[in-house]
């Protein structure tokens, strides 16, 4: 198993991270200071202690009460530029970064300081982190498909600051075809495609061909579940297509890393990639999630080395900027 000197070492994409989750105890007191709110906690082990959770709905009702320290256009860069500070020191080269502009429109901040002050944090990163940044607007699937297209409609005067749309939140009840007539106007809008079709869900299996077949996805975000479909694998790794897999957050939302279908996946020649998903919340960025994974599935230093290659294969680089990494 490679150390984790060699896995920092080597340059990787992160293509499955929440901004969101990515708000440490400690920036999350200063911005309450800051902003004058009354959090009900003044330490960070204090607010590391509201960090508990186990399963995907006990983790989001911790998760977006938390985010009301974020207020302004400086907050949310602030919170980005940090994150992507810490992904540089785990030898991150290229992030596409999810955010949830409902979870804040919907607590009346503008939809432009969400979007400027998370771009100014991506556009700086070249220069300041070594790091190609891009940013994926998710809709909260646990809302309305409506509400969704409004977000979407929203987000066209910063078209080109957004490289591609997602899908998150509470997949219980939500299944992807809620949100087929969003997705299809997104494509129309030239955003790439990704959806969550998370793990041990209701339906899974379902999801996932729904998201593939129906929805046209670019991406699956998790999508481990394939494995309960040898077909289906045959079907994801013909076409090339990303799975964005995360150990350290599976651990947490089902008490189990899912190593053994993470690495059976990677050993079928699946485009398997590893990502952090809310490192704030789960303890770990993504050198640790390579780390985890390596040791729980035994991997050799040559399926890490594919690990860190299909990030890049998987990401929404043009060609000629993904040759580069390979
Ligand atoms: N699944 C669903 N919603 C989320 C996740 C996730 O992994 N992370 C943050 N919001
Ligand atoms: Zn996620």
């Amino acid at each position: 198993t490679p150390t984790r000197e060699f896995v920092t070492g080597l340059p990787k994409a992160e293509l499955h991270l929440h901004l969101e989750g990515t708000l440490e105890p400690d920036l999350k007191l200063r911005l309450a200071q800051r902003n004058g709110i009354d959090i009900g906690q003044s330490t960070v082990e204090e607010v590391r202690a509201t960090y508990a959770f186990d399963s995907l709905t006990s983790f989001l009702a911790v998760y977006y009460p938390a985010m009301e320290v974020l207020q302004t256009a400086d907050d949310f860069y602030e919170l980005a530029d940090a994150y992507l500070a810490r992904a540089a020191a785990d030898g991150v080269k290229h992030v596409e970064m999810f955010f949830d502009p409902q979870a804040h429109t919907s607590r009346g901040v503008p939809f432009e300081a969400v979007v400027t002050g998370y771009h100014r944090a991506a556009a700086e990163a070249p220069a300041k982190h070594g790091i190609d940044a891009h940013l994926i607007l998710c809709f909260l699937r646990d809302l309305s498909a409506e509400s969704a297209a409004e977000t979407l409609e929203a987000s066209v005067p910063f078209r080109d600051k957004i490289l591609g749309v997602g899908l998150d939140s509470d997949e219980r009840d939500n299944p992807p075809q809620k949100f087929a007539d969003v997705f299809a106007r997104a494509r129309e809008l030239g955003y790439r495609l990704t959806m969550h079709c998370d793990i041990d869900q209701v339906g899974s299996i379902d999801n996932i061909r729904t998201v593939l077949d129906e929805i046209g996805v670019d991406r699956v975000d998790h999508g481990t579940n394939v494995v309960e479909d040898p077909a289906l694998v045959d079907v994801v790794r013909d076409r090339g297509l990303g799975l964005t897999t995360c150990p350290i957050s599976n651990s947490f939302v089902t008490d189990d890393m899912k190593a053994t279908e993470i690495a059976g996946l990677l050993r079928s020649g699946v485009r398997v990639t590893v990502n952090s998903d809310d490192p704030a919340y789960f303890g770990g960025y993504v050198a640790d999630n390579y780390v985890a994974l390596a040791e729980a599935a035994g991997l050799t230093t040559e399926e890490v080395v594919q690990l860190a290659r299909n990030s890049f294969e998987a990401s929404w680089l043009g060609n000629s900027q993904r040759a580069a990494y390979l």
